[in-house]
């Protein structure tokens, strides 16, 4: 370990956590990280003297927890290069951003015969509520379908858009196997069409650099707690353009301009799209996150996380009967696998008795698991908090159940 892997593990209490006896080996970021200290002290100060509800009091903690939460939607627009903060929607993650772009969107932009197109490597968060929207409305579902190294069949993009396609929604990275999708391309093709493209950021922004701008994406959706941030906390980004035609979510409080009982108006954006009292502390807490990354900066982090997990990869393909599920040429975060014909859930199982923490099942993404002829797998994920000693940790443990159950 080195002495800058060392520090920044100091900044994560759990990580000095013991699990039956053993310091954790955390390899489950996929699904959550951990928090930093200066996170988690960012949410005690706020409850310890600032708490008070957002935009609406005209009194000292109003004011000052209401301009903490719109510097926060500042930095997170800074950080995503958005042209402005009012393009930054908070949500409580990215679920909630992709229902709130699938009803809002799917309300003003599309009828009956249109098309939206999805991949097959999605989230269940990317496919369901796109799902209900062609109930909803009678439309149609294309999917782009993958090879079998786990990598999106790009051909098939182009053909499959027609003047019924009003939008594209894909991951950048998937959940489940790691791969790094060209969204730059599926974007360019897509606006050659006159589509546009929502990218599904959960499992990319921990990891690599995002710029709204230059990838030219028309939404991208995000959930802080995958990123060192609470619970909670996270965004959906759009362009204004659509963002301003399209109608509100959720009605209530804050998202109106005026409210009678002949008809109401609403606020612009971004107070249209949130309505009610928001998570302001996670919010808040989200920029930390983001300060905090920016502080390590996002090239460390890419580095690290890519040398790790090739390093992983490396080490794993020499155990016998592995089998990585999906062998993309650009990868991030995730690996899963399975061995010879040991049960996903044995493995996690027994890796757990070894304070081993990893995901197993089929991680909200079943469409891909019938993909892939499997019923689950055993993931792996990491955070920058990781190191080679994580990695031994895993094969070690590995080679352990192995033994016990093979
Ligand atoms: N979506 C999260 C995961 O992939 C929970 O683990």
């Amino acid at each position: 370990m080195t002495p800058k892997e060392a520090n920044i593990r100091s900044e994560f209490p759990l990580l000095r956590e013991k699990i039956y006896g053993k310091y954790i080996t955390y390899l489950d970021n996929g699904a959550t990280t951990q928090k930093p200290r200066c996170v988690l002290q960012c949410i005690e100060e706020i409850y310890e003297h600032y708490n008070s509800n957002i935009h609406r009091g005209v009194h000292y903690l109003s004011n000052k927890c209401t301009d903490l939460f719109e510097q926060a939607r500042h930095t997170i627009a800074e950080h995503l290069n958005a042209r402005e903060d009012a393009e930054v929607i908070f949500t409580r993650g990215t679920t909630e951003a992709i229902n709130l772009l699938a009803y809002s969107f799917g309300e003003t932009f599309c009828k009956e015969g249109d098309e939206i197109i999805v991949s097959e490597m999605e989230h269940h968060a990317n496919i369901v509520p796109w799902q209900m929207l062609c109930e909803r409305k009678r439309m149609t579902l294309r999917v782009i379908p993958i090879t079998d190294n786990g990598e999106l069949v790009m051909e098939s993009v182009e053909p499959m858009i027609s003047e019924r396609t009003r939008l594209i929604a894909v991951t950048h990275v998937s959940n489940v196997m790691g791969t790094i999708n060209d969204v730059e391309r599926i974007i360019k093709i897509a606006h050659s069409h006159n589509v546009p493209v929502l990218v599904d950021g959960a499992q990319s922004m921990p990891h690599v650099r995002i710029d709204v701008q230059a990838m030219d994406c028309d939404f991208l959706a995000f959930s802080g707690h995958k990123m060192y941030a609470p619970n909670g906390s996270g965004a959906l980004y759009g362009k204004r353009e659509y963002l301003d035609k399209m109608v509100p979510y959720h009605g209530g409080g804050e998202m109106i301009d005026h409210v009678s009982f002949k008809g109401t108006t609403y606020n612009v954006i971004p107070f249209k799209f949130e309505a009610g009292t928001p998570d302001y502390v996670s919010a808040i807490a989200l920029a930390e996150a983001i300060r905090f990354m920016e502080s390590l900066d996002m090239d460390y982090i890419m580095a690290h996380e890519q040398a790790l997990v090739q390093y992983a990869l490396h080490r794993m393909r020499s155990l016998e009967g592995m089998r990585i599920i999906g062998d993309a040429k650009y990868r991030s975060g995730a690996i899963s696998f399975l061995v010879g014909k040991i049960h996903h859930y044995d493995m996690g199982m027994i890796l757990d008795k070894m304070g081993i923490a990893v995901r197993t099942g089929h991680h909200c993404a079943q469409p891909l698991m019938e993909r892939m002829g499997i019923t689950g797998t055993v993931r792996a994920s990491f955070g920058v908090y990781n190191t080679e000693e994580d990695v031994e940790a895993l094969i070690k443990g590995i080679m352990k159940a192995t033994a016990m159950l093979g």
